[in-house]
């Protein structure tokens, strides 16, 4: 049994299947906002009856009779449980034992079924000095016991309990024959009911809930947030989009057009923390699914990509601009990296970002901040070893961010390998909860892979840089070839990167993806990481060899390609034979 008072949640909850919908004068306190059930009216209760009965299909709907409209007389109880049948119910209830076996003969003579109610009767709240649990000595439990006879005599057709020991709540339902439901009389009951607004969560949350009711939703709270956030889109102008516009005939919108102002599903921009978290809090109360792009800004396809791979996984898409500070090992890095908000802004507009995350840095490092997060080991090979700190910078980061945004899911892209191995590792040991997906290398069309790095080489350092993707290659054709030793891979690297004089090989290592362990040998798939410096530039970039993988034709590249600013690719021919040659 569950209560209901009105037509909508009536029919859900019936929907659920349950066997009796009671139209309770706890409508007085859930619905009408008093301290008791004392106010409520028959008028009332006969107005929220019809709603409930107009809804159901299947349950029983029982209707509560309320204070004084049964006590005063047998006359006055067939009266006003004619008017609750007459209005939709199938069967009254009404509070008390023995004292109103006599009223409950009565209406069972006219055949209105009825349920008794006895225990801690919420009208005789004044007689009981409170809502408190009864039977608990022996005379008050003798006096329980002898109602629960006396209203299975007088013919009522099940009894509710409320708030009884359990103890109490089982010698009831073992003595009568009619079926008993327990709210707060322990799990012996024949049957249970909770009040709706209990089991939904429905209450705000500053209300007290007594010991017998389990919560299983929290409606209160997705409903604030869910007026939140419409209030939010609304002043933000997100909201109605052009989805959720009627338009005018063509030639008139066109017109009208020319002079609107152009709000439609605006992304909204968070600058600080808190407000972040709230906006967060806010989706998950709703249940919407969290997707997360953290980024440094200076946006290119490959940032692009990772947003559409996030919007594939979530309902909601947050995206991070941060140049974060403590990333960096070279303060003129730090100053040098590029910055175009403005552009970046609108590409993220158009991708369909829902909220860009872009604090200043003294909102993510306040006066004092001194805690870092640190992943051991990982961090020590590959670019750690050449960029000391740089990887505490960027857990440090990444870990604050997750906190603001709360995501479900955060895409990295597999350019910085060791940056997602690292991320990966700090959310299982640390119990983030939060799903991390690589996303794919994306390369422009001579290969090299996109970057926001790239923008800082001149035209020159931009075609040099073309060694990289072309080191790339000669792995992968050395080991086509047969080669298997790490040596004789990172050979065919550096003897590629040495043919460009502008550029210097800082690391070349094989190892495993998760790891990060160097190997010495490659027997199964295993990722070759690169970083070369080109005009003072570091460049990283990484490939997968397959040493199954042995058809030249397959080895041209096989990334993802955009549209490329008119550089050639190296070709893998000429480096064969330079390789050769040499
Ligand atoms: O009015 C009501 O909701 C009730 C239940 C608590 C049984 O009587």
């Amino acid at each position: 049994m569950v209560t209901a008072y009105d037509c909508t949640f009536a029919q859900l909850i019936d929907r659920a299947g349950v066997d009796i919908l009671l139209v309770g004068d706890s409508l007085g306190m859930v619905v009408q906002g008093e301290h008791s059930t004392l106010p409520v009216t028959i008028e009332e209760m006969v107005y929220h009856t019809r709603l409930v009965a107009r809804a159901r299909s299947n349950a029983l709907v029982l209707g509560d009779l309320p204070f004084l409209s049964y006590q005063t007389s047998r006359r006055d109880a067939l009266e006003n449980a004619g008017k609750l049948i007459k209005a939709g119910a199938e069967a009254v209830k009404l509070e008390g034992g023995r004292a109103q076996a006599g009223t409950i003969r009565a209406l069972a003579r006219a055949d209105i079924p009825v349920v008794a109610h006895i225990g801690l009767t919420p009208q005789s709240v004044h007689r009981m000095g409170g809502h408190k649990v009864q039977g608990r000595d022996e005379e008050s439990r003798q006096r329980l016991l002898d109602d629960a006879r006396a209203i299975a005599d007088a013919g009522a057709f099940a009894v509710v309990v409320e708030g009884v020991p359990l103890e109490l709540g089982r010698e009831i339902t073992a003595l009568l024959d009619i079926p008993t439901i327990g709210i707060g009389a322990g799990p012996f009951c024949d049957g249970q009911v909770l009040v709706m607004h209990d089991l939904l969560g429905l209450a705000t949350e500053d209300h007290k809930m007594p010991r017998f009711v389990r919560r299983y939703a929290g409606l209160g709270a997705q409903v604030t947030a869910a007026v939140e956030a419409y209030a939010e889109d609304v002043r933000a102008g997100g909201f109605p989009s052009d989805a959720e516009s009627y338009h005018a005939p063509r030639a008139a919108g066109a017109a009208a057009a020319a002079h609107e102002p152009q709000t439609c599903g605006r992304m909204q921009e968070i600058e600080s923390v808190a407000g972040m978290q709230r906006w967060a809090d806010r989706q998950r109360a709703l249940g919407l699914r969290i997707s997360f792009v953290p980024t440094m800004g200076y946006l290119h396809e490959g940032h692009l990509s990772l947003v559409r791979e996030a919007r594939s996984r979530g309902d909601r898409v947050v995206v991070s601009i941060f140049v974060n500070p403590i990333q960096f090992d070279r303060e003129e890095d730090l100053i040098s990296y590029p910055r175009q908000p403005e552009r970046d802004r609108r590409l993220l507009e158009d991708a369909g970002v829902d909220v860009l995350f872009a604090p200043h840095p003294r909102e993510m490092y306040p006066d004092e901040f001194v805690s870092s997060v640190n992943v051991e080991r990982l961090t020590e090979r590959l670019c750690g070893a050449h960029r000391p700190g740089h990887f505490r910078g960027v857990t440090t980061v990444v870990s604050k961010l997750f906190h603001a945004v709360k995501p479900h899911v955060a895409v990295f892209g597999e350019k910085d390998l060791q940056q997602l191995a690292v991320v990966r590792r700090m959310v299982r040991d640390l119990d983030f909860g939060i799903d991390i997906v690589p996303g794919r290398i994306v390369r422009e069309a001579d290969g090299l892979a996109m970057s926001s790095r790239n923008a800082r080489l001149d035209a020159q350092g931009r075609l040099a840089a073309r060694c990289v993707p072309a080191a790339m290659d000669a792995a992968r054709l050395a080991v086509a070839r047969g080669a298997r030793s790490a040596e004789e891979i990172g050979a065919a690297v550096a003897r590629v990167v040495a043919l460009e004089p502008r550029a210097r090989l800082e690391y070349a290592v094989l190892c495993d993806p998760l790891s990060l362990e160097p190997a010495e040998r490659i027997d199964a798939a295993t990722q070759i990481a690169v970083a070369v410096w080109v005009d003072g530039v570091r460049l990283i970039d990484n490939v997968l060899l397959d040493p199954t993988e042995t058809s030249p034709a397959r080895l041209a590249r096989h990334e993802s390609h955009t549209p490329g600013e008119g550089y050639e690719s190296v070709p893998v021919e000429f480096l064969l034979a330079e390789l050769d040659r040499r």
